[in-house]
């Protein structure tokens, strides 16, 4: 949710703004702008609207200089309008700033500068003019006098129009250095910058920076020095393009078939031996990953392990770790505001699943499984899903079943799929069932059809439904049974009969002939070893997903009112 972007070097930075802003469209915005420095003047551009239309409209092209900082801002504070929008000025126009979080304080804050003229209803444009108020020594003095006064969260980047710098400030919101050759970047996440370098500084809690063309210096808050050391990331910038699909969600969906073997290959041995140490296992996460979760739960539990997910946001509500409890956070981003939330509670020991090298949910925990999924653009979550079904194998099952080919062959589903789904793009609602484990992927295989179909469904536990959702099954309602042949299907095959006597039309994912026949449409699952169904259940919903999607006129890769990392609460 709002990404950042800045620059100093040779080169024009509206141009490098313009692009880092266009990579960081999938985060979520609702508007855009820039400031560049030049002769010691700085100039703000800024509308709603996309990066593109903003940047031609607004002739972005044309402001000169080579210090810059950009901005796509999600609204929280404040309305989606002009004035709004990021970068903000100070007081004068001599100061300018962007920011990412939410500053909790702000209104005793303004409260207290009653002589300054607010131009936004913004939380952020309270930074500046902060600066501003402390400015009468050096720039740093005053951006660190300045943070020392904000509650709550904020990725910062300042630019002050008497010097050729760059300051930045980080705390419960990413921020990234990337280290150039005479110039240097920052952004909210890598793939921002990664047309430019490969070798990256994420800033860490409370960390503050100041770049200049040829250096990078880190301070915490008592302007102490701290080394951070950088990371190289082998992301390739075609990694982190369409390379020919349309969407970013289908070049995702089809990079499954190297990503998840690179998934199961992580390392997971800390991880696996704090597990074996604890009994109590919490694990928290949001969205997709809370299903990997569920899965994770599931499978310790049957290993008798006292295992539990939460969902994030609730869990400092409903639980409370003891001194015997493992934690575990799972998420793609490693920012998601209510998992760090989470996770702050005391525990014997925390486990991070993530994608991101050096986010913020890694650098809490005491052991990091990295995802190796590559970079994620497309906001529905895809290959990270199955990245995190993989690693969650590894940390269940003593040797994990070898997938073989089973990717490609359920990616090789895609235009039987794609007829289905032209079935389905007219529907108002669907439900997913399943039993047992492959309840996870039902709940999964839900979320991403409403999340980019826009089309209400939701999922059961099939043995759930004749306790009141079997109401809204009428004639043609779209009924997608997760039915791959196993200890569940006898059952299972009752609860599709329950649905079919009322008119339902079934989809199932199968491979079990009595399944087939009570089916109007099947999706052919290959008889694998049972404990890889989940994975191939997956890629076939994904599918689904994404092609009512594309029927429907919907991009897939920005699903109205969602983000791709919710680094609020
Ligand atoms: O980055 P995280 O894994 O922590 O994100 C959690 C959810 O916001 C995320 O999985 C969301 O549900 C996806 N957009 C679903 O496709």
């Amino acid at each position: 949710m709002c990404g950042i972007i800045g620059y100093i070097g040779m080169q024009k930075a509206s141009t490098i703004l313009i692009e880092g802003l266009k990579s960081l469209e999938y985060r979520g915005y609702d508007s855009v702008g820039i400031a560049t420095l030049d002769h010691g003047r700085i100039r703000i551009r800024k509308n709603i609207g996309m990066v593109s239309e903003v940047a031609d409209s607004l002739k972005f092209e044309e402001m000169e200089g080579t210090i810059g900082i950009g901005h796509t801002r999600w609204a929280t504070h404040g309305v989606v309008s002009e004035e709004n929008a990021h970068p903000h000025f100070g007081k004068s126009e001599k100061i300018a700033a962007v920011h990412n979080g939410v500053i909790e304080n702000f209104a005793e804050l303004r409260e207290e500068m009653k002589d300054h003229r607010f131009r936004s209803e913004t939380d952020s444009e309270l930074i500046p003019h902060l600066i501003e108020e402390h400015l009468d020594g050096s720039f740093i003095d005053a951006f660190i006098k300045s943070l020392k006064k904000l509650e709550g969260s904020y990725a910062v980047v300042a630019v002050d129009a008497a010097e050729e710098k760059l300051y930045l400030a980080r705390k419960n919101s990413p921020l990234v250095i990337g280290i150039g050759k005479g110039e240097m970047f920052c952004a909210s996440d890598i793939p921002a910058m990664l047309k430019h370098t490969r070798q990256f500084v994420p800033l860490e809690e409370g960390d503050i920076a100041i770049l200049t063309r040829e250096s990078y210096q880190i301070f915490n808050h008592d302007g102490k020095t701290v080394i951070r050391k950088p990371i190289t990331v082998k992301w390739s910038m075609e990694q982190a393009q369409k390379s020919g699909f349309p969407h970013f969600m289908l070049k995702e969906i089809h990079e499954q078939k190297h990503t998840v073997s690179e998934s199961l290959a992580a390392n997971v041995d800390k991880a696996k031996k704090l597990i074996e140490n604890h009994e109590r296992i919490d694990i928290v996460a949001c969205g997709t990953s809370y299903h990997a979760g569920l899965m994770l739960a599931y499978l310790l539990s049957k290993k008798g392990k006292n295992a539990h997910a939460y969902i994030a946001s609730d869990y400092p509500f409903i639980a409370k770790p003891d001194e015997k409890t493992l934690m575990v956070a799972i998420s793609q981003s490693g920012e998601t505001a209510d998992i760090l939330q989470a996770i702050k509670a005391k525990s014997s020991g925390k486990i991070a699943i993530t994608n991101a090298v050096g986010s913020s949910i890694a650098r809490i925990c005491d052991a990091t499984i990295y995802m190796n999924a590559g970079p994620e653009v497309g906001v529905a979550a895809t290959k990270t899903f199955t990245a995190q079904l993989a690693i969650v194998f590894r940390l269940a099952y003593e040797k994990v079943p070898e997938p073989g080919n089973l990717i490609e062959t359920m990616l090789s589903k895609e235009d039987e799929i794609r007829k289905i789904a032209e079935k389905l793009s007219k529907k108002e609602h669907a439900f997913f069932l399943a039993r047992g484990s492959n309840v996870p992927i039902a709940y999964e295989g839900s979320l991403k059809f409403k999340e980019i179909t826009y089309i209400h469904s939701e999922a059961y536990p099939a043995g759930e439904l004749k306790h009141g959702t079997l109401s809204l099954v009428t004639e043609g309602t779209p009924v997608i049974a997760l039915a791959p042949k196993d200890e569940t299907t006898a059952k299972l095959l009752g609860n599709i009969k329950e649905t079919k006597a009322r008119g339902a039309t079934v989809i199932s994912l199968t491979n079990d002939a009595n399944v087939k026949k009570e089916s109007d449409y099947v999706i052919d699952i290959p008889v694998v070893d049972a404990r890889l169904y989940p994975l191939a259940l997956a890629i076939p919903l994904q599918l689904l997903a994404y092609h009512v999607s594309v029927l429907r006129g919907i991009n897939p890769d920005r699903p109205r009112n969602l983000a791709k990392s919710v680094t609020v609460e």
